[in-house]
C-alpha cells in the first residue's frame, strides 16, 4: 500500500520521476556494494597504490601473479571493454582476445554471479576515475604459466554458471558466500593442479596465498566453527573479532575490511545462516599437512 501511495505522489510531482523509485536504485551504487561483497579491491590494488589500478603481487604455490588494472583507462585498463566482454571475463575467465585467464582470478566462483549483478559491478568500475598504469607480467614458471593450458584446467575444474565449489540450491547467503564472497577460493583445499577438492568444501587449507593456514569454516565442532553462534559469525564478518576475542590475521582481515564489513547486517546474517547450515567436515588444518 505504502509503495503504491508513494508512486502516486512521485507521479504527481513529475511524471518521469517514477523511473527512479527506490526499488530501482542507482546501478552504480548497487555496483559499489556488490564490488565490496566480491572483494575486487583487495586483489586489484597494490598496497599504498591507487584503488583498482592493479599491480598487486599475489603469491600462489605456482608463482606470483600480478593483478591487472581494472580502472576505465582505455589503454591500460578496461575502458574500452563492452559489458559482454566484461561478463565473459568475470564469469567464464575469457579475455576480449579470447584467451583464458588463470584461476588466480577467481572467475571460478564469480561464474555464479548473475549477469545483472555483473553489469552493475561493471557500471561501478566504469564510474571510477581512469588510471593509466601498465600491467605487470606474471612471474610463474612453466607449465603453469602457459595460458593455453588453462583450457585443460577449465575442462577439469570449472563448471560454468555454477561455482564448482557449491552444492545445489541457492539462497542469498549461499550466493554471497560462494559467488560474490568467493570464500571457497581460500577456504577449500586444492589438489596439486590447483583444482578445488569438492569433497572438502570450505574445510580449510594449509596452502593459502602467502603460505597462510586457512581455517576450516564448516560447522564441525572440533576442527571448524561448529561452536560459533550465528551472531558470533555475523559479528566476526563485521569486526574481525573472533568469539574468543582474538583478532583475525592476514588476508582474512582484508576480506573483512574491504568486503564483509561493508555489507548490510541482513547480508552478514544470511552468510552466517548459510555457513552454519552446510555439512560439517572434520579436517584439521596444520602445517605440513594438506
Ligand atoms: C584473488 C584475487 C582477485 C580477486 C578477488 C579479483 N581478481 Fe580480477 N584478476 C586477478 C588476477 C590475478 C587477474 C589476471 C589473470 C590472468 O592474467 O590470467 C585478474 C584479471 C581480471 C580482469 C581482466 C583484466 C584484463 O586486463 O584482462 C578483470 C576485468 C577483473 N580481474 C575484474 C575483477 C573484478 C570485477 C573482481 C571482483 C568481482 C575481481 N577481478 C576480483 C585477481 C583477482
Ligand atoms: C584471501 C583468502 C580468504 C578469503 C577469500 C576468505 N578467507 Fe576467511 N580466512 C582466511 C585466512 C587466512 C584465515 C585464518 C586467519 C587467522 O588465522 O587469523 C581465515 C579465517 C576465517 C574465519 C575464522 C575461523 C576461525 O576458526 O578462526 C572465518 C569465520 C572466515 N575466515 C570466514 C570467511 C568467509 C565467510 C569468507 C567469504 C566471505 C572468507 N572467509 C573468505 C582467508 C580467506
Amino acid at each position: 500500500m505504502k509503495g503504491w501511495r508513494f508512486t502516486i505522489v512521485v507521479y504527481l510531482i513529475g511524471g518521469y520521476a517514477v523511473v527512479s523509485l527506490p526499488t530501482m536504485a542507482d546501478p552504480v551504487e548497487e555496483g559499489a556494494y556488490l564490488t565490496a561483497a566480491a572483494g575486487c579491491k583487495a586483489c586489484h590494488t597494490l598496497k599504498g597504490g591507487i584503488a583498482f589500478a592493479g599491480g598487486r603481487p599475489l603469491k600462489t604455490p605456482f608463482g606470483i601473479f600480478y593483478s591487472p588494472n581494472i580502472t576505465p583507462d582505455v589503454q591500460t585498463g578496461i575502458g574500452g571493454w563492452t559489458g559482454d566482454e566484461f561478463l565473459a571475463a568475470l564469469k567464464r575467465g575469457i579475455s576480449p582476445q579470447g584467451e583464458h585467464y588463470f584461476p588466480a582470478f577467481p572467475y571460478t566462483s564469480y561464474t555464479g554471479i548473475t549477469d545483472k549483478d555483473g553489469l552493475k559491478i561493471f557500471a561501478y568500475l566504469k564510474s571510477l576515475p581512469p588510471v593509466q598504469q601498465d600491467n605487470k607480467d606474471h612471474d610463474v614458471g612453466a607449465p603453469f604459466s602457459w595460458r593455453w593450458l588453462q583450457w585443460g584446467w577449465k575442462l577439469l575444474y570449472f563448471a560454468e554458471g555454477q561455482g564448482p565449489l557449491t552444492s545445489e540450491g541457492t539462497d542469498r547467503g549461499q550466493y554471497l558466500v560462494d559467488a560474490l564472497g568467493h570464500c571457497g577460493e581460500c577456504h577449500t583445499p586444492r589438489n596439486a593442479f590447483g583444482g578445488p577438492e569438492k569433497e572438502r568444501y570450505l574445510a580449510g587449507s594449509a596452502d593459502g596465498g602467502e603460505g597462510e593456514l586457512v581455517s576450516n569454516i564448516t560447522p564441525d565442532v572440533e576442527t571448524g566453527i561448529g561452536d560459533w553462534s550465528k551472531s558470533d559469525l555475523a559479528d566476526f564478518l563485521k569486526t574481525a573479532m573472533k568469539p574468543d576475542f582474538d583478532n583475525v590475521q592476514g588476508s582474512m582481515e582484508e576480506v573483512i575490511e574491504h568486503g564483509t564489513s561493508r555489507l548490510s547486517k541482513e547480508d552478514r546474517e544470511a552468510m552466517a545462516d548459510y555457513l552454519l547450515s552446510i555439512a560439517p567436515i572434520y579436517h584439521q588444518v596444520s602445517r605440513g599437512k594438506k
